[in-house]
């Protein structure tokens, strides 16, 4: 049975790990599954970034678990007079919160948490900058296991702004793991020879008949230095799902994307919810694998009986 105390990178996860978390995410959607705790748990969510999606499907998940939240606002905390991460993170230890879900700006901000010796709390990576996201792609993963049933031989592009894209890095590592073949379609200037180690680049016209899953990115302004010449028409025309190229997909295919969507940039806003968009899903499905990972971390914690 996998077990792990903090998840920080989709890396860190064997394919055998994402596999039972796939299963158990899928019984938590389709059957009642309890949690017998051996005594109240504290969690709590801090995020020094927005977020509605990671934000409220972790704790939805918490809650169905039957785990005590402990409401953390950044905008009213001592963040405000200038404490630092750690100084809260140990402080939320001190009162007794078991596990954090942490979203900051910060690239691998949780590497002095975990390696900290007097802190007991397991932390879950929420996005660290453009680092990671794990429990997107762990979403993203079950979205797909859900409509294909393996992922060996899929043929997936990731299209947009993937250089900022954390999510793109977190699925790049794990898709690959699995077995898909991956594209990646971006504008040479957000293309990063990161994805070379991943897959090919192709212009989204090139494959849109040839792929299973096409994962659309937000285009990120707050992580570009200079957003002065960018053109949400000519974005959509050259690089985004237009009606016209959501038609040449194939009837099989599905259309991703993590969100919050930027509708008529990277997709037509009539695209959204067409048959075969499967973004809702990807909402709904969050809150399921999510109630797996901290399954997995309570009972790597002996917080189960
Ligand atoms: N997909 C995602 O991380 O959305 P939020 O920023 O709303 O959490």
């Amino acid at each position: 049975m996998t077990t792990f105390k903090h998840l920080i990178s989709a890396e860190d996860l064997s394919s055998e790990a994402i596999y039972q978390l796939i299963e158990q995410a899928l019984k938590f959607k389709h059957q009642e599954v309890k949690l017998n705790l051996k005594q109240e748990v504290l969690v709590s969510n801090l995020f020094f970034e927005n977020s509605t999606r990671t934000h409220r499907s972790f704790e939805v998940a918490e809650t169905r678990l039957g785990l005590k939240v402990i409401q953390f606002e950044a905008a009213t905390s001592s963040t405000q007079k200038g404490e630092s991460l750690y100084d809260t993170v140990l402080t939320m230890d001190a009162l007794g919160c078991e596990i954090l879900v942490i979203r900051h700006p910060q690239e691998a901000f949780y590497q002095p948490l975990i390696q900290a010796e007097t802190l007991n709390c397991s932390i879950i990576n929420g996005g660290d900058g453009t680092g990671q996201h794990p429990t997107q792609t762990l979403l993203d993963v079950v979205t797909i296991f859900e409509e294909y049933q393996t992922f060996t031989g899929l043929k997936i592009a990731i299209a947009g702004d993937i250089k900022s894209s954390r999510v793109a890095r977190s699925n790049a590592m794990l898709l690959k793991r699995m077995g898909a073949e991956l594209i990646f379609c971006a504008p040479d200037v957000w293309y990063d020879p990161f994805y070379d180690a991943y897959g090919k680049q192709a212009k989204i016209d090139d494959i849109l008949q040839d792929i299973d899953v096409l994962m659309l990115l937000r285009v990120q302004h707050e992580r570009h230095e200079d957003a002065s010449g960018f053109s949400t028409q000519n974005y959509h025309e050259h690089y985004g799902l237009t009606l016209d190229r959501y038609q040449k997909l194939k009837p099989s295919a599905i259309v991703m994307h993590p969100a919050p969507v930027n509708r008529d940039v990277e997709i037509a806003s009539s695209c959204v919810e067409a048959p075969q968009s499967r973004i809702v899903a990807q909402m709904r499905n969050g809150v399921y694998m999510r109630m797996a990972i901290l399954e997995v971390i309570l009972k790597t914690r002996g917080a189960l009986k």
